[in-house]
């Protein structure tokens, strides 16, 4: 679970300086049980949300069109899509976009953009606060509408409601703070007036994951749109429903018709289209390694240098010191590799514990990760709900047999077939260790809640292995010693790097705090989303001069 806002200070991290990029923001975490604990409303909480289960449930199995041009558009061919806590359950019926509908999607972006390129940014700012209020409103329907399409327990989906509406708040915010990017320059000759200012592409792309089905896709979206470039949105297709409530919110905050266009359908269809469409200007994309680098090379192809924002995976470690708090480390490695069942980017699945304390703390590991509660996700104790697919029960069953080969599953291990949960997706949290350091599971990408613990003898040999695979997405450590942590900071080859947090070691990165940014194969830009560089590259700059 992720507990925002907690213990957030303005001195939190005054020793590291900066010279105040960093706008003050309100974080919008009036959900979280944190909060509700804090303010003993603990009760409302879980109201609200068994209330808006309810509701959403009388709304399911709907048939959805495409959106384009402001217009629903039926498509010749369908798909359906089928909750992962029960198979029994269907979601929705959504339009299969064909090729020709893709380049009707792109057609009207390019008409939107003549129009909406030349709106003020302080409109396009106020709308970013009204999609953000929006959100708000919508916050507890929009959670079970997470928890039915994409297995989210009740936490993770408001939290990730929360993360959307703070980029809706932030990157208006950030317009703002830039009053719309126009910069005065320096004058070259006596007389010569210069200015920088940053102007959209066009018409972009904009490609979403299942695993945070509103936050990233708002995330990405917003980023293009706020900024005056269109958008024509393909979300994951196991996770449409959730994108059509965010474009409800888009078309009640007033966006323009076309601004926004939303083509579900084959991943591989979609996505070719917009990628070798002529008027598709920018890419931006977050999922697998695999799909960033095909995309990178098709859009390489058409021979157009536009920008391509892709954050694509990870495989992420936690170092656990000597001199580290063991409980804080067990417990916020757990909440890392588990939370979510580990269908995260940002998920730990690497632990590398100094020998000194590595039988304290895979004991309180073991201890914490067996008392995680598989269930629907919907039920109140649930922590655990179900994976995306079935492939992705398979795919962890053959990992565990791998790892069965040549080290040991400490805890987990096993999918359920019968019972309650026999119609879902369903597979245990697992800790695996005694594996070889350079075993494949050391590098590959699971998606999964599989976590592989190893023993070192010292910091130095841990850091050598964080840095083993080829991605460097997101890392924490454990460590009372402040100079430990700064050496850890210096050599992670990482994006995003955490220290002693026990709210979980490394994953729940926060808007306009923990910018989200992927180095080496985990990310092609290295700017982070949520942070104060976001917004800059679905920008071009434009440097003007006027003499006399
Ligand atoms: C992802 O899994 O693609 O830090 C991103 C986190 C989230 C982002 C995860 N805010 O866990």
């Amino acid at each position: 679970m992720r507990e925002k806002g907690c213990g957030r200070g303005a001195n939190a991290f005054k020793r590291g300086g900066g010279a105040g990029l960093a706008l003050p923001m309100p974080f919008r975490n009036e959900n979280t049980l944190l909060h509700h604990q804090q303010a003993g409303t603990v009760d409302a909480y879980h109201a609200s949300y068994d209330a808006a289960v309810a509701r959403v449930r009388g709304q399911l199995g709907r048939s959805y069109p495409l959106l384009l041009g402001g217009k629903d558009v039926a498509a010749q061919a369908s798909f359906e899509v089928r909750s992962p806590t029960d198979r029994d359950v269907l979601i929705g019926r959504f339009a299969k976009a064909s090729p020709e509908q893709v380049g009707q999607g792109v057609a009207s972006a390019k008409e939107a953009f003549a129009a909406w390129r030349k709106v003020p940014w302080e409109r396009r700012a106020e709308l970013g606060d009204k999609v953000g209020k929006l959100l708000q409103e919508r916050k507890w329907d929009l959670a079970a509408w997470m928890t039915l399409e994409n297995g989210k327990n009740r936490h993770e989906g408001l939290a990730d409601v929360d993360e959307a509406i703070d980029f809706a708040f932030y990157y208006a915010g950030q317009l703002r703070q830039h009053q719309g990017f126009e910069l005065k320059l320096h004058e070259p000759y006596p007389g010569e007036r210069c200015v920088s200012v940053l102007r959209p592409y066009g018409v972009f792309g904009v490609v979403a994951p299942f695993n945070f089905p509103l936050a990233i896709l708002a995330g990405m979206t917003l980023g293009a749109v706020l900024t005056g470039n269109t958008a024509v949105v393909k979300p994951a297709s196991t996770t449409p429903a959730i994108a059509h409530q965010f474009f409800a919110v888009l078309r009640d905050a007033g966006l323009p018709p076309g601004v926004a266009n939303l083509v579900t359908g084959s991943g591989a269809q979609v996505g070719d289209v917009l990628v070798n469409h002529a008027d598709v200007h920018g890419l931006v994309f977050t999922g697998s390694r695999e799909v960033g680098l095909h995309t990178m090379e098709a859009w390489a192809r058409k021979g157009w240098p536009g920008p391509v924002i892709a954050e694509m995976g990870g495989k992420n470690a936690v170092v656990v010191s000597d001199q580290a708090d063991v409980g804080a480390a067990a417990t916020g490695t757990a909440r890392a590799a588990f939370g979510f069942c580990g269908q995260k980017c940002s998920a730990a699945s690497r632990a590398y514990v100094h020998e000194a304390v590595y039988d304290a703390f895979l004991e309180k590991l073991l201890a914490e990760t067996r008392s995680m509660r598989m269930g629907k996700p919907e039920d109140k104790d649930t922590y655990v709900g179900p994976v995306i697919e079935a492939r992705k029960v398979q795919e962890f069953e053959e990992a565990i047999a791998l790892a069965r080969r040549s080290g040991k599953v400490a805890a987990g291990g096993n999918a359920p077939r019968e019972g309650a949960l026999g119609k879902g997706h369903y597979v245990e949290p697992t800790v695996i260790t005694d594996l070889p350091k350079d075993h494949e599971l050391a590098t590959r990408e699971l998606f999964l809640p599989v976590l592989c613990v190893w023993k070192v003898a010292s910091v130095d040999e841990a850091l050598h292995e964080v840095n083993r695979p080829e991605f460097g997405l997101t890392g924490g450590i454990y460590s009372r010693d402040p100079a430990e942590v700064q050496r850890y900071f210096d050599s992670a080859e990482v994006g995003v790097v955490y220290a002693n947090r026990a709210r979980s070691a490394n994953t729940g990165a926060l808007v306009g705090g923990n910018p989200f940014v992927g180095w080496k194969a985990s990310g092609s830009s290295g700017k982070g989303a949520g942070g104060p560089y976001y917004l800059q590259q679905f920008l071009r700059e434009q440097s003007r001069t006027v003499a006399g």
